[in-house]
């Protein structure tokens, strides 16, 4: 595999991506944890939500996309999202990656990512 390959073709581009994406959203709303920063948000917003997520992640990942949403800061501020929700989030990203079958390398980048972003993200 070469090295100069975006993350975004090893991963199989847009459309699993976006599987990934609607695997995590689903796994995280269901989630004992988790699941109270979705209660009673209604499904266009959810699904908008959902929308700007793969965009995020297929931008990041060196894909054709354009993120027009807010920056993980911004987006996530006042929410008190905790060490332990961060774990919850991370153990049920590990089982989305587990379900797909996500090779090593591109697992690592993937969980990576997702890490770096952890400072913006947990303030309580
Ligand atoms: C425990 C961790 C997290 C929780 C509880 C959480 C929760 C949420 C919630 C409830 C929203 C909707 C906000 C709104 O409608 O105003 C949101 C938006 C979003 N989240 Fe998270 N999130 C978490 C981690 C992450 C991570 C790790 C990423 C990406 C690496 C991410 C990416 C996004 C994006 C792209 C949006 C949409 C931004 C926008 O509306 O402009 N989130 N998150």
């Amino acid at each position: 595999m070469s090295e100069s390959t975006t993350l975004y073709s090893r991963l199989g581009g847009y459309d699993a991506i976006s599987a990934v994406a609607n695997n995590l959203v689903s796994r995280v709303r269901a989630d004992a944890r988790l699941g109270r920063f979705w209660a009673h948000r209604g499904s266009d917003g959810i699904e908008r939500e959902v929308q700007l997520l793969i965009d995020f992640l297929c931008h990041v990942a060196g894909g054709p996309m354009y993120y027009t949403g807010r920056g993980m800061n911004l987006a996530h501020k006042g929410m008190r999202i905790s060490e332990d929700d961060w774990s919850a989030l991370i153990a049920q990203l590990n089982a989305t990656l587990d379900h797909f079958k996500v090779p090593a390398a591109e697992r690592e980048a993937v969980v990576g990512f997702v890490q770096s972003t952890k400072g913006d993200i947990v303030e309580a």
